[in-house]
Parts: structure tokens; C-alpha cells; sequence
């Protein structure tokens, strides 16, 4: 009897090549994920556009855990590689990557509460996290709200029921920052995990789970992929709670490879993009708040002595985000984005290109009038964020807008 040749194991996943502990962020987000892989030389690793993977008749799936890929949903290599770059910038055990911001706070936020539980969220969040908390109700998960201003510690706050704590810093789209190392001391006297969506701070500016979080979340979709050409979303922390919030046990949404090639693609340029933005955001918040068409300018730090001393502690950069309101309210609004030459008008943020938006008709479009203007977003707010063009330019651009804008000019045509 001639045997049949056996067809040689795939090979098993290869750990990825390890990185000098001297290396920096830069350094790390450049050769952070490199693997031995031989891929016909590829300097760039390929894009693995499959849903299945081979693997010989003899695996079943159980005896194949942790050996070669099964199935994208469930691992993909080309997902893996962003990834580990994210980890490494967040200080991480462990992460995940989804197919959205969304996809991945709202599997996060699954992971961690159940009926009977209690959200406590700080100061304003992104709409959607907010109508996902509102929802949560339906199921017996209330959500109490407190305010940036607060002055009542942390650890007074939190209720025996309260089993997540979660917050931005800096806001969506206040830019107020919140002490991460309070609020993570509290949730963990009171047994409760505390989860930061990091998306506007960067993990340059930034890293949560060092100050003290449980949990690390980013909407991928902004800085991360920096170039408004991509979907998805990121949550990093020690594997135990990673584990549970796996995409391929919630909700499906694992992020897709060519997605993730797009990703990882501009992950190795964050730290330039945001260097950049950083400066951008300082300047132009300077000669907002000097310009007499605008009322008040949104920057990290600025709302108080309370926030400087809080960004100046946790933050490294205070990033490329700053709101304004017009002193002319609504009707400056429109007159001010009229007349932008470089800017361009459209929600999101994060990319190379600077982008204005207003966020009473998108990001909190769903929130009444009078609940907006008690969060503060009165009807001459604007968000700006900030790419990567030369400062000199935006700041231009911004005054030319603002000139237009201004109580100077109350005739201007609608
Ligand atoms: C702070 C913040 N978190 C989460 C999200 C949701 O992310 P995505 O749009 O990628 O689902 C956004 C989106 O604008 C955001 O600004």
C-alpha cells in the first residue's frame, strides 16, 4: 500500500518579532507588529480578503483554538496586525478591533453590565454612547449622569449598584477633560470597571490605562485612521475583561481586513499627524479666543483652573479638537461656514483635512434644544477638527471665516 503523501500542518500563527523596550512610540508604531512572515518579501504584510482559512481534516475547531486561523469573524491576520501596533500604544494586555467606534463601546458596555446594574457617565458623551445607554433601559440597565462641574469626589458618587463608569476626556464636544485616576480609584473601591473612550486624546496624548482605567475604547474611525476613509473601533485592557468582549462572541462586528490594512497603514503615522494637530489646535484656539466674533472657545484645559491642572497632569499634547460658539448664535453659524475656503464642512474628525461641524445637527442632533443648551452646545456652537495642513493656514482661513462671521458684518446675505 503507497501512503499518500500527508499534506504538511499550516503553519501556526508566528509570534510577532519582538521590539528593543527602549523603542518609542514612534519607533513602536513603525516596526511594533512586524512578523517573520516570508510573504514573498512584502515589506507591507498582504491583505488576507478571506472569510475561511484551510486547515487539515484532522483539526476539529476546539483542538485548532489557538493554532491556525478558522475564520475571519473570528481572527484574521491581517486584523491581528493593527491590533497589536493598538496594544502596544495603549499600554494593553490585551485588544480588539471592530468594525466601529460604536460596535466596539457598545460590545464593551454589554461585557460589563446586566439587569439591575447602574451606568454612571461623566459629563457629555458622544450621542450615539448616549441613545445606546438611553436603549440599555429597555433591558433594566439605568444610567445616571454627572456633571464635569461637579465638585463632589469621585468615590462619593458611585452607588453600590453601579457596575460601569464610563467617560470621555476630553468631552465630545465640550473638550472638558476628567480625572481618570480619581474615577478609576473610585470604580474600583465600589467593585465597578471604569471605561474611557480615548478618541479624542489619541493614545499619543494620552494613555488611560495607565492613569488608572479598566478599560481603553476609541472610535478607530477618527485619529486612528486619520484619513476619513475607514470604519472602526478599538478596545484595549487586561485580557480577563477583553476576553469577555470578544466580536466574535458580541454582536459580530470584528472589523474587515481591508479595513484593517487601511488602518494599520496609518497607524504608523499617527504620532507625526498628531504632533501636528497638537500645534494646529493650540494656535488656532489662541486666536479664536482673541477674535471678537466668538464668545467662547472649547479647548482642553480652558474651561477652569479645575481642567488645566487636570489636562496639564494627564494629558502629554492637548490635541487637534476646539469648539467655539459665535457670539452672533445661529445666524453667525451659517454665515461663518460660508465663508471657509480651506475648511471643509462635514461631521467626523480626526483626518488630515480640517473639518467643521455642528454638532446641534449631527453628532447631538437627538437631543432636545434646551438639553443641548444645558450641556452647554448653545446654538452658535461649532466644532472644529483640526488636520494637518500648515497651522498658518487654518488660522487664516478661521479669521477670513470669522471676519465674515462677525458682529461686523450683521448684513451679510443668509
Ligand atoms: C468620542 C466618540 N466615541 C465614539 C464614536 C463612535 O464611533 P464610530 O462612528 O466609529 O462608530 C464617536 C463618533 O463620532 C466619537 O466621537
Amino acid at each position: 500500500v503507497t501512503e499518500e503523501p500527508s499534506e504538511p500542518a499550516p503553519p501556526r500563527r508566528a509570534p510577532f518579532a519582538p521590539i528593543p523596550a527602549w523603542a518609542g512610540p514612534t519607533t513602536r508604531l513603525v516596526h511594533g507588529a512586524r512578523r517573520p512572515d516570508w510573504n514573498a518579501g512584502a515589506l507591507v504584510p498582504p491583505i488576507y480578503q478571506t472569510s475561511t482559512f484551510r486547515y487539515p481534516a484532522e483539526f476539529s475547531e476546539s483542538a485548532a483554538r489557538g493554532g491556525p486561523y478558522l475564520y475571519s469573524r473570528i481572527d484574521n491576520p491581517t486584523v491581528e496586525i493593527p491590533t497589536e501596533r493598538l496594544r502596544q500604544l495603549e499600554g494593553a494586555e490585551s485588544a480588539r478591533l471592530f468594525a466601529s467606534g460604536m460596535g466596539a463601546i457598545t460590545a464593551t458596555v454589554l461585557s460589563v453590565v446586566g439587569s439591575g446594574d447602574e451606568v454612571v457617565t461623566v459629563g457629555a458623551l458622544y450621542g450615539g454612547t448616549t441613545d445606546l445607554l438611553a436603549d440599555l433601559a429597555r433591558f433594566g440597565v439605568r444610567t445616571r449622569g454627572v456633571s464635569s462641574d461637579d465638585p463632589t469626589p469621585p468615590s462619593e458618587l458611585l452607588a453600590p449598584a453601579t457596575r460601569l463608569v464610563l467617560l470621555e476626556s476630553p468631552s465630545n464636544p465640550l473638550m472638558r477633560v476628567h480625572d481618570i485616576a480619581a474615577w478609576g480609584d473610585a470604580a474600583d473601591r465600589a467593585g465597578a470597571v471604569l471605561v474611557v473612550d480615548n478618541t479624542f486624546a489619541t493614545p499619543i496624548n494620552q494613555n488611560p490605562l495607565a492613569l488608572g482605567a479598566d478599560l481603553v475604547v476609541h472610535s478607530a474611525t477618527k485619529y486612528l485612521g486619520g484619513h476619513s476613509d475607514l470604519l472602526a473601533g478599538a478596545v484595549a485592557g487586561p485580557e480577563r475583561l477583553v476576553r469577555r468582549i470578544d466580536p466574535k462572541h458580541a454582536l459580530g462586528a470584528p472589523l474587515d481586513p481591508f479595513a484593517a490594512f487601511l488602518l494599520d497603514r496609518s497607524l504608523k503615522t499617527l504620532a507625526l499627524r498628531v504632533a501636528r494637530q497638537n500645534e494646529s489646535g493650540r494656535r488656532v484656539a489662541d486666536a479664536l479666543a482673541a477674535h471678537p466674533a466668538v464668545a467662547r472657545v472649547h479647548y482642553p484645559g480652558r474651561a477652569g483652573p479645575r481642567d488645566e491642572a487636570i489636562a496639564a497632569r494627564q494629558m502629554r499634547g492637548r490635541g487637534g479638537m476646539v469648539g467655539l460658539s459665535l457670539a452672533g448664535g445661529a445666524p453667525a453659524v451659517d454665515r461663518f461656514l460660508r465663508a471657509l475656503s480651506l475648511v471643509q464642512v462635514a461631521s467626523s474628525l480626526g483626518g488630515v483635512e480640517s473639518l467643521a461641524s455642528v454638532p446641534a445637527v449631527t453628532s447631538h442632533r437627538n437631543d432636545p434644544p434646551a438639553k443641548r443648551h444645558a450641556l452647554g452646545i448653545d446654538d452658535g456652537f461649532v466644532r472644529l477638527s483640526l488636520g494637518i495642513e500648515d497651522p498658518e493656514d487654518l488660522v487664516r482661513d478661521l479669521t477670513a471665516a470669522l471676519d465674515a462671521a462677525g458682529p461686523a458684518s450683521p448684513a451679510a446675505p443668509l
